[in-house]
């Protein structure tokens, strides 16, 4: 089976060696992929938003099954027009993948479908925003409406930062269009969990969860960034909460969306909040998360590629994926300045003498080929330092090894992943 997978991240650099290993993959290509993702995979150098190149890339090369990993291509069609050429793709039409694309839509289709979630407002006007800010007061949640690359998003902890986050998405447009209209949400308490499901349109295939570590800094301070780290399992998502989450949220989704005429197919990612009332979801994203993703991949027994391609298909009941007991963690390596200007360019050494250390696993997440066969960071969020092992202690500490491992000055990353679960 041929395959093409679109992204070029920590989260595609994981799925490619995962496929890679699947009995039924005969050729793997990915656009536009990185260096570490060229040790599995061919890399194309097609975007991953181009549309018209991936689609005619699939189709010259009669690819059997296009995988997307992150959401811009789908929310731009990519599903869509694979569809249209007669290619089958893992991931939403553009019609399904509003559950990520459009956060009052995924509220609209949780009060439809009675999911537990905040309770929420949208506004496309400032004043008005302001107004109910007032009335409510803080803490509490200001979210641009569109996709605004994980920071339309803040968590406010005073009526005056609430009101200053108002003006610079809908009065100065910090994130364009995204910041068009708000949504203001009540504050939910808790622990967050990401939960993952395989869904064909109509059956869901609970896969595992992980916990992610979005602040920038020790301890959950500092500004919010696409996920500084991670580990699965998260002790503190029980089977009995799985199966709540499957029959509360999940199913009654996918019963919503195939009812409107979008079924959704694709993985679902549900961003939970683990309160006092039970669980409740805090969003939806239509693609694996990353840095989630990593420490699945680690954790996955069983063919990805068949359980994708059942999907696509449907027989989702047929499927059988084993996660192994043994945790996972993986320790995001970012680029000075992130999530501000990172800084690009820079050399990373000792990524081989990293992936030396007894259970580690790196993966490459904004990278660049050098010179010479060096490796040099391209973007914020750079290398996902993995490992597992037989308690989450002993994972997280060769994690750290392998960090320790490396040669790159201007790296940095949180030393305290996984402290929920640790203590
Ligand atoms: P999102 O982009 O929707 O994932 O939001 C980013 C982060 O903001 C989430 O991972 C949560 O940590 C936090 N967040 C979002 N909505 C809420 C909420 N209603 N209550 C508390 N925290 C939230
Ligand atoms: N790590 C969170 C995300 O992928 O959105």
């Amino acid at each position: 089976m041929k395959v093409l997978l679109v992204g070029g991240g920590g989260r595609e650099h994981a799925l490619a060696r995962t496929l890679s290993r699947s009995p039924l993959l005969t050729r793997l290509w990915c656009a536009p992929g990185n260096p570490g993702i060229a040790e599995v995979a061919t890399c194309v150098p097609i975007r991953a938003e181009d549309i018209g190149a991936l689609v005619a890339f699939a189709r010259d090369q009669a690819v059997d099954l296009v995988v997307c990993g992150p959401e811009a291509p789908l929310t731009l069609g990519l599903a869509d027009r694979c569809a249209e050429a007669g290619l089958r793709c893992f991931g939403p039409s553009a019609a399904a993948a509003r559950l990520e694309g459009s956060k009052s839509f995924t509220k609209e289709i949780c009060d439809a479908a009675g999911v537990p979630t905040a309770r929420w407002a949208r506004f496309t006007d400032s004043a008005a925003a302001r107004d109910h800010l007032r009335v409510q007061g803080a803490p509490i949640v200001v979210k641009a409406d569109g996709l605004a690359a994980g920071k339309g998003v803040v968590v406010a902890q005073s009526v005056a930062e609430a009101e200053a986050a108002v003006a610079a998405m809908m009065d100065d447009r910090a994130h364009g269009e995204a910041g068009a209209a708000v949504v203001i949400e009540e504050c939910l308490l808790g622990e967050e969990i990401s939960f993952f499901a395989l869904c064909d349109g109509t059956q869901a295939l609970p896969l595992a969860a992980a916990q992610d570590h979005k602040r920038v800094g020790e301890g959950d301070t500092g500004p919010n960034t696409g996920g500084m780290g991670a580990y699965s399992p998260a002790p503190a998502f029980t089977e009995a909460l799985r199966d709540e989450v499957m029959a509360r949220m999940i199913r009654p989704t996918l019963a919503e969306m195939a009812k409107r005429g979008t079924p959704f197919r694709g993985v679902l990612f549900a961003g939970l909040m683990l309160t006092a009332e039970g669980p409740k979801l805090i969003e939806y994203n239509v693609r694996f998360g990353d840095p989630e993703c990593q420490v699945l991949c680690l954790r996955l027994r069983g063919d990805l590629l068949a359980a994708l391609l059942a999907a696509c298909e449907g027989g989702l009941d047929a499927v059988a994926l084993d996660w192994s007991p043994d945790p996972a963690v993986v320790v995001v390596m970012a680029a000075r300045g992130y999530p501000g200007t990172p800084l690009r360019g820079t050399a990373i050494g000792g990524l081989d003498a990293a992936a030396a250390v007894p259970g580690a696993t790196v993966f490459q997440a904004s990278t660049v080929a050098g010179p010479d066969g060096t490796v040099l960071a391209d973007g914020g969020r750079v290398l996902g330092i993995a490992a597992t092992a037989g308690s989450l202690r002993e994972a997280r500490d060769a994690a750290y090894a392998a960090v320790d491992a490396l040669r790159w000055p201007e790296g940095f990353c949180r030393r305290d992943i996984g402290w929920r679960a640790l203590g």
